[in-house]
Order: C-alpha cells, then sequence, then structure tokens
C-alpha cells in the first residue's frame, strides 16, 4: 500500500516530533491538535527545532521551508479524511483514544491504517475498539522523536500481515530503524528501561548517593547520554509512573511497582521539566 498523506492525532511533545519527521520525509502531513493554543505551540515546536537545526548546520534551508510546506495544523478530524495513514499520539487515556478513533472510523477511507504511539496500553484492546482491527498497529516512538533513531511496531491479535508490513515500512522510511516489539505493557525498550528508572530511585531511596552521584555513574561508567534521574525528568515522572502502573498492573512483578518516593513527587507536581521541578530544577 503507498503512503502519501499521513496523519497525526495529538502535537504534543511526541506527535509534534513525528509530525516532523512524516513531513520531513516528504509526506503531506496533516496534524491535528483540540484546540488552537495547543496547536500553535507544537506547531512553534517544529519550526524552532527545524531553524535550530539550521542554525547548527544539521538542517538546509530548503528542508526546513519544505518540511513546513508539507505541514498543515488543524483542529478539525475532517481535515483528515483524506490520510492514508494515521498516527494518533494524544493523551494515554484508553476512552479518549477510543472517542478519536471512532470520530476517525466514520471520516477515512476504508483502507486507512491507524496506528497508536501509546508506551504501555494494550495495542489489541484499541485496535478492537475501532472499525478496522485488522489495518490497526502500534507505532511507538522515542523523545526527541527528530533524534532518536528507533520505533517500535507492534501487532495486535488481529492486526494483517499486509498492515505490519506497510507499518514497518513506513517507519523505515521516517529514517528511523523499526523493531517488531510484542503487545505486552513496556514492549521491548521500557520492559527494560522504565525498571532501571524506578531502581535508581529506590537505590536513592535507600542512600546509595545522590542524585548527582547516580546520575554521573551511569553517564560515565556506562556511557549512557544521560542519567537515570535527568532521564526520568526528561520523559516526565508523571509519564512513567503511568507507565510503571500498568506494567505492574498486567505482570503482577516487583520490579514494576512505584517506588513511594516517585507517587509523592507526581502528587507534589514535580513532574520532571515540563512542570521546572523534578530530581532537578529548571529554569
Ligand atoms: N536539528 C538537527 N539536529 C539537532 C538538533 C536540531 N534542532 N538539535 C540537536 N541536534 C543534533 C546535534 O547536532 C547532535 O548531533 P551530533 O551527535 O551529530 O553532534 C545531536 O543532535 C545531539 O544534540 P546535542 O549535542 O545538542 O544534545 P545532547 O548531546 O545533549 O543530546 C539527547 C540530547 C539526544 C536528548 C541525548 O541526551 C539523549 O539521547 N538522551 C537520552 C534520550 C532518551 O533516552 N530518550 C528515550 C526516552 S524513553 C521514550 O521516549 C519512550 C517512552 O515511552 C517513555
Amino acid at each position: 500500500m503507498t503512503i502519501m498523506t499521513v496523519g497525526v492525532l495529538g502535537c504534543g511533545l511526541m506527535g509534534s516530533g513525528i509530525a516532523q519527521v512524516s513531513a520531513q520525509s516528504g509526506y503531506r502531513t496533516i496534524v491535528r491538535e483540540v484546540e488552537d493554543s495547543l496547536l500553535k505551540k507544537g506547531l512553534g515546536r517544529i519550526d524552532k527545532f527545524l531553524s535550530d537545526g539550521v542554525a547548527r548546520g544539521k538542517v538546509t534551508q530548503q528542508t526546513r521551508d519544505t518540511t513546513l510546506g508539507n505541514l498543515q495544523g488543524t483542529t478539525s478530524f475532517d481535515d483528515l479524511a483524506g490520510c492514508d495513514l494515521i498516527v494518533e499520539a494524544i493523551v494515554e487515556n484508553v476512552e479518549a483514544k477510543k472517542a478519536a478513533y471512532a470520530a476517525l472510523d466514520a471520516l477515512v477511507g476504508e483502507k486507512t491504517i491507524f496506528c497508536s504511539n501509546t508506551s504501555s496500553l494494550c495495542i489489541t484492546e484499541l485496535g478492537a475498539a475501532t472499525r478496522r482491527p485488522d489495518r490497526f498497529a502500534g507505532l511507538h516512538f522515542f523523545s526527541p522523536v527528530p533524534l532518536m533513531k528507533l520505533v517500535e511496531v507492534t501487532r495486535a491479535l488481529m492486526t494483517s500481515d499486509q498492515t505490519y508490513q506497510t507499518v514497518f515500512e513506513f517507519g523505515r522510511s521516517l529514517g528511523k530503524e523499526p523493531i517488531t516489539a510484542p503487545d505486552r505493557p513496556g514492549f521491548i525498550v521500557n520492559r527494560l528501561l522504565v525498571p532501571y528508572l524506578l531502581d535508581a530511585i529506590r537505590a536513592y531511596e535507600n542512600g546509595f548517593g545522590t542524585i548527582e552521584d547516580i546520575d554521573k555513574g551511569m553517564k560515565l561508567g556506562c556511557g549512557h547520554p544521560m542519567g537515570p534521574f535527568a532521564l526520568l525528568d526528561f520523559v516526565g515522572l508523571d509519564t512513567t509512573y503511568f507507565i510503571a502502573n500498568i506494567m505492574f498492573d498486567e505482570f503482577r512483578e516487583p520490579a514494576y511497582a512505584p517506588p513511594p518516593l516517585l507517587k509523592r513527587m507526581v502528587l507534589a507536581g514535580r513532574l520532571g521539566r515540563k512542570s521546572g521541578r523534578g530530581f532537578y530544577e529548571y529554569q
């Protein structure tokens, strides 16, 4: 199946990155947000990333202009009617996702493929809520989307071979390296990353070291680009808490149980970079 026009639902951190790489890869891309102010913020993020890229000599002026030219923002579902493939990257709430799929199901063509960028929800459950379970798959990107090379492709029980192959190739056409991940909470990467991040919090709670020393240890001792606390702040403590709870509900293994400090930081609104304070403080 040939993909020409791509829809992206949500223009937050992930949605804007997905829309950017899609437009940058030559697809006509329509990104939908629920309201104008959020759309403007998301499109502004894309413009800034591309302009910074030009300033760094990583992106040409022409690529920037072509990418922005391929991109259209909207607050209406109707504008996504002509899309061949739609990537949903909205809030991690099953009911909100089901409502969005229902609105789109009624508008788009028979062959249109739906993908979810969920990091932890069940792909089979989401696909089953649509009128196209055989044309539904998981396509999980990593933050910051324009820089991280990986996408995880997940089949639901009902995903057809053709859909899986089309989505896999679509991921590759975005300049990403796709891997096949199972329909289990956390897929492959978060299956390994989340217990590591939770364990770093437990190590800190148990007095193994300061936040700065634990981060330094993993950066300089293991060559990680960020230590676990910088990464927790980057991903968002609420996001990590949410994923950990879903993984714990599914697997019932202590490794996925959120440590008490994580819960309290989320309750206190210390969510990381996005709230100005997490394990570190941000301007
Ligand atoms: N346009 C083009 N290129 C850009 C750019 C831009 N606007 N901004 C930065 N770059 C390039 C830089 O030129 C640089 O390229 P080179 O390596 O070729 O020099 C590279 O991107 C890195 O940029 P910086 O030097 O400015 O930044 P950094 O070295 O501090 O790296 C980072 C930043 C890429 C975020 C790095 O810290 C990193 O990889 N962190 C880990 C991120 C991670 O683990 N993400 C996954 C989170 S988990 C997730 O997302 C899934 C989930 O479900 C929760």
